[in-house]
């Protein structure tokens, strides 16, 4: 696997690392620097204790590693993430915050490089997110500490966290089926729109209204991601559906195929729902980001017909919108939902 580009420009060559991140791996997978004078100096080297590191740690100030190294860390952050969420020591928020940031340290390189979806690559990312699906599956309370923690940026790997774990928060509550099901929902839902790597650059970020080619460039990364996926695997996953289906909408206005309805599978429909919440509800450079309430309400009145309406109000339900939206629980059957995915 290729070692990623530096992701902090203000230290050429290296990467920061903040001290917090190395609380739970048990031995130092590289060297550990700090930026003093012209240069960083070394710090601590490889196979050291990182809760030694930590305790002498100055302040305020975040551990280099060179960008060489970037791959040996990324794999033992993703390795020490079931510790993370497990550790029943600190507060929930505490260990999602944490197990957050080091989601987002471990997955950015998956939306900035286009060569990163190799076989290696791919492991870490299922490690990680089969990790995170296994510490939600097994904690509620969890599972609203890391929607509580979510970043809410534009980043495209913050939001392809956050669509997995409202994914999670959502098959969970239908419920879907068996946590195999879940664990896919989480790995579609982080990876959808892992095509958007092949759209160019100068495509998205282009200021002005796209043309008809351009529009289609964008339109292609549903089956450019379904596509770079089963080569990565060597083979379709149980989830690669979710891929190509993140943008068919139940009224056929969506695409590449226009599907309708049933045709589009429970669980491809339930990503389309939470990808298009957490996209309404993050801020973009062309607009503001739109509250929960008014999310759901788009979803529901303004996009009529797009979504299965069963699913956005049992999602406004579990967020705690159902009210919001005018319902009165007690006063009507809440949402049946228990259709299997396709
Ligand atoms: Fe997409």
């Amino acid at each position: 696997m290729s070692a990623h580009r530096f992701l902090t420009p203000a230290f050429p060559g290296y990467e920061s690392v903040p001290a917090r991140l190395l609380a739970d791996i048990s031995v130092l997978p590289c060297d550990l620097h700090v930026w003093r004078g012209p240069r960083p100096a070394l710090y601590a080297m490889r196979g050291g204790d990182p809760g030694k590191v930590i305790a002498r740690a100055e302040r305020g100030l975040p551990f280099l590693i060179r960008e060489t190294d970037a791959d040996l860390l990324r794999g033992a952050l993703a390795a020490s993430l079931p510790g993370v969420l497990g550790n029943q020591r600190i507060s929930p928020i505490e260990r999602s915050k944490t197990a957050y940031l080091i989601a987002a340290k471990v997955l950015a390189p998956l939306f900035v490089h286009e060569d990163f979806l190799d076989h290696d690559g791919f492991a870490t990312t299922r490690k990680v997110m089969e990790s995170i699906a296994l510490g939600l599956l097994e904690d509620e309370e969890m599972i609203w500490a890391m929607v509580a923690t979510m970043l809410k940026h534009t980043a495209t790997h913050t939001h392809a966290i956050n669509t997995a774990v409202y994914g999670i928060a959502l098959a969970r509550s239908i419920p879907l089926g068996s946590q195999e099901a879940i664990r896919g929902v989480a790995l579609g839902g982080l990876i959808h729109d892992i095509g958007m790597n092949r759209v160019p650059r100068a495509v998205l970020d282009k200021a002005g209204p796209l043309n008809d080619l351009e529009w289609r460039l964008v339109r292609g990364h549903a089956k450019a991601g379904y596509d770079m996926v089963v080569r990565a695997m060597g083979y379709p996953p149980p989830y690669a559906h979710i891929i190509a289906e993140h943008h068919e909408r139940c009224d056929g206005s969506g695409y590449p195929e226009g599907r309708t309805g049933s045709s589009i599978a429970l669980d491809s429909q339930l990503v389309a729902i939470v990808d298009a919440f957490d996209a309404l509800t993050t801020r973009r450079p062309f607009r503001r980001a739109l509250s929960a309430f008014d999310a759901l309400q788009l979803m529901r009145l303004g996009m009529e017909g797009q979504f299965s309406d069963e699913l956005v109000c049992g999602f406004a339900d579990l967020l705690g919108g159902w009210k919001a939206l005018g319902h009165d629980r007690s006063a009507s059957n809440p949402p049946k939902l228990l259709r299997k995915a396709g």
